[in-house]
């Protein structure tokens, strides 16, 4: 078997929409072992979340799977039926959205919410042992008194708190993979880095796989292990994250890595990428990036590159790669 857990390869998920073709996802490529945590990242509307909900096969009309393969544990999901899929989705893989109150019913108890996720994927135990292992679930993502509030309602909750029941229900079935899609942005920064420390130790204690995918570098350098950085459904960058944070190649990643705020020296000017995302209806014909690139050339505007490598695992699609975030002449 591979080494892998899950292989993405050269995945292309679009969207034929009345006004015409959404390339959401284009051609992406990465790998991820078990145990390992990988990071996507990239500016709104790159693709990040179709990249996810591709992973579930979670893609509804006017979106098809236009090519490409997502092998999981050996086995081809594209060529699974929806009930194939149904028993891996929650199971073995589960999604962490970024909005918990979509994800939770306001009618049901946190407790009985837990519980039935654990009804439906783990039916040897009986219900003594379900509400059990619910509050050792809550205990594990941090919430105080578990015993006592696994009668809450969610609106009872907190943001920060709420976050952690999804959490506690995303793990509940001991998957093999998670999938967090930007599962802080709705809370403060410091509840944020608390509810991410807390999913990092349990997956990093439970060797599960993690697919974090946010638009917060800082947060997946210190999170992860791999980056994939995505530009208009594309991947133009991944690697480790020393590959990614002290060797970046490409000047998208560069700019990205220059516009993280870094609380220790206040003096620092951010640095914004010049420009905008283009629209998915207009992309430029050469490199996505070209038009806001400082060291586009005539060639970037003519030819899309191609992914080129740059030390085992580290990969770029720049036709002209950075060394060490700089052009080198
Ligand atoms: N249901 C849909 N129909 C048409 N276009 C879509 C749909 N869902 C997403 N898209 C488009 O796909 C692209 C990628 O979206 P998304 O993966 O949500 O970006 P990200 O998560 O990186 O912000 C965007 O241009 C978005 O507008
Ligand atoms: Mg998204």
């Amino acid at each position: 078997m591979s080494e892998y857990l899950l292989e993405v390869n050269n995945l292309k998920t679009w969207f034929y929409t009345f006004r015409g073709v959404v390339k959401a996802v284009d051609g992406v490529s990465f790998s991820l072992k078990k145990g390992e945590v990988l990071g996507i990242v990239g500016e709104s509307g790159c693709g990040k979340s179709i990249t996810g909900f591709s992973i579930l096969k979670l893609i509804d009309p006017p979106g098809q799977f236009e090519g490409g393969g997502i092998t999981f544990e050996g086995e081809d999901l594209l060529a699974k039926s929806e009930e194939e899929m149904h028993a891996i989705r929650g199971n073995k893989i589960s999604m962490v959205f970024q909005d918990p109150m979509t994800s939770l019913n306001p009618l049901y108890t946190i407790g009985q919410q837990i519980e039935e996720s654990l009804a439906i994927h783990q039916t040897q135990l009986g219900k003594k042992e379900r509400r059990a292992k619910a509050i050792e679930l809550l205990k594990a993502v941090g919430i105080p008194a578990p015993q006592e509030r696994i009668s809450s309602y969610p609106h009872e909750f907190s943001g920060g708190m709420r976050q952690r029941v999804i959490i506690a229900i995303s793990l509940a079935t001991n998957p093999e993979l998670i999938i967090a899609d930007e599962p802080t942005t709705a809370l403060d920064v410091t509840v944020q880095a608390q509810v991410i420390r807390r999913l990092l130790e349990l997956v990093r204690s439970q060797n599960t796989s993690l697919i974090l995918i946010t638009h917060d570098l800082a947060l997946v350098s210190e999170a992860a292990d791999k980056i994939v950085v995505m530009y208009c459904g594309k991947v133009v960058e991944r690697g480790t994250v020393t590959d990614i944070i002290e060797s970046p190649a490409h000047p998208y990643t560069v700019g990205l890595l220059r516009s993280i705020p870094r609380l220790t020296d206040e003096q620092s000017r951010l640095e914004q990428i010049p420009g905008m995302v283009p629209s998915p209806f207009d992309l430029p014909p050469g490199c996505k990036f070209a038009p806001r690139c400082r060291y586009c050339q005539d060639i970037c505007r003519r030819e899309e590159p191609e992914e080129a490598v740059m030390t085992e695992g580290h990969r770029v699609a720049c036709h002209f790669p950075l060394k060490g975030g700089l052009a080198c002449d």
